[in-house]
């Protein structure tokens, strides 16, 4: 199969995989209703069609923190990602460089953060939930620091984990020896996956975690270390906590609710990512593209507003940054192309995003992509 669009390399992600990771990157929590909401709603956005109106120059260039862009997006934190292509994370951070987009890496990745830099420099960014084991947290922020690093997504929005019966379903959460023997089998059927990646891919460990797990030496044993540590006694104090640890930027992922946004303003971050953890965490609250207008009107240009969830085209991207996102995260989009095709297709989906970006502008009549704005919305 020769992929076409971005929705095309789910397909071949599916094919490739052992099942347990397919469904680990495809799934949301519990009955799936947010991450459907996610995609349909913003399917359902109409964009409104103009013409003759001169689009010989089409710009989709950004700014962020003083920094310009090419495109307006950047590869958000995915967990794992290690897993589902050989080196995952460097292969997209490659990608990602080439044109000149940020990668974000998740603390939970398996290429640690000085391997990504190796590749990333400068486009590196990273994303770090808020830890019970502070002195931990002390460190990884001076490492991250000492590489460069400029922007810190602080996730907020997993004080506790959410249920993916997928996960359940698949054997992913299974530990022990009856999970092993599902893992063992799922990879016979893979065998491209199981030579390239569960064999060359080695070390499959959290590359970030690795010393803070005394004699770590294989994933699973991560695991409860991870558990016991999430914080779910995090409150807005802790930003000032991480402040004073953290001289770039500080990044909130995570913000469903005006609210929040005014009382993360109040905290003095440096941007917000309007986000549900792409249906990840609570099924039930709102789609991210339906809630985004009103976050913006509230924040009304005070700090910078990045979107993610159900981004899957360059018109969606278009629709985010007309509703009033600087900018969008991609999640399941760059995560299932580098499933499918590894750094060749994180590319291929990098560009498909600039050419219908560059369609949806010409055709909604804006030449300048810092133009869009809820104008190129049909309301009808
Ligand atoms: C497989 C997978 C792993 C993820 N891991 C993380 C993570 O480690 N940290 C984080 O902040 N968000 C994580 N996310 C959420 C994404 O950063 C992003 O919010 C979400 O995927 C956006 O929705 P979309 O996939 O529909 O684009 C993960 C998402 C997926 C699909």
């Amino acid at each position: 199969m020769i992929a076409a669009s971005i929705s095309d390399y789910r397909e071949l992600a599916r094919r490739r995989l052992p099942r347990m990771f397919f469904e680990y990157i495809d799934g949301g929590s519990y009955d799936e209703v947010t991450l459907a909401a996610n995609v349909a709603h913003m399917r359902a956005l109409k964009l409104r069609q103009r013409v003759m109106c001169d689009v010989s120059k089409i710009s989709t260039k950004a700014t962020w923190f003083g920094r310009e862009y090419p495109l307006p997006v950047a590869l958000g934190p995915v967990g794992f990602a290690g897993a589902f292509a050989r080196r995952g994370e460097v292969q997209a951070a490659r990608a990602a460089k080439d044109v000149r987009v940020p990668f974000c890496l998740s603390t939970f990745g398996i290429c640690g953060a000085e391997e990504v830099s190796a590749v990333a420099g400068d486009l590196l960014w990273y994303q770090l939930y808020m830890l019970k084991d502070r002195g931990f947290m002390e460190g990884l922020l001076h490492r991250v620091a000492a590489l460069g690093v400029d922007v810190l997504m602080f996730t907020v929005d997993l004080p506790v984990a959410g249920t993916r019966y997928r996960d359940i379903r698949s054997g992913m959460n299974n530990p022990g020896a009856v999970g092993l023997l599902n893992r063992v089998m799922q990879g016979a059927v893979r065998p491209h996956w199981s030579y390239d990646v569960a064999l060359r891919g080695q070390p499959l460990l959290f590359g970030n975690l690795v010393g803070a797990v005394k004699g770590a030496k294989q994933i699973d044993e991560f695991m409860p270390w991870i558990v016991a540590n999430m914080d779910a006694s995090v409150t807005w104090k802790d930003i000032a906590w991480v402040r004073e640890r953290w001289k770039g930027k500080i990044v909130l992922k995570g913000v469903l609710d005006a609210e929040d946004a005014e009382l993360a303003l109040a905290q003095g971050v440096d941007g917000i990512v309007v986000s549900n953890h792409g249906g990840r965490q609570l099924d039930g609250v709102a789609s991210s593209i339906s809630v985004l207008p009103r976050i913006a009107e509230r924040v009304d240009g005070r700090t910078t507003i990045f979107f993610d969830g159900g981004v899957r085209s360059g018109m969606d991207v278009l629709k985010a940054l007309a509703l009033g996102a600087d900018g969008c995260l991609l999640g399941r989009a760059w995560a299932l192309a580098l499933a499918g095709a590894g750094q060749r297709g994180v590319a291929h989906v990098l560009e498909l995003l600039r050419r219908e970006m560059h369609v949806a502008m010409a055709l909604t009549g804006i030449a300048d992509v810092k133009d869009a704005n809820s104008g190129i919305i049909d309301a009808a």
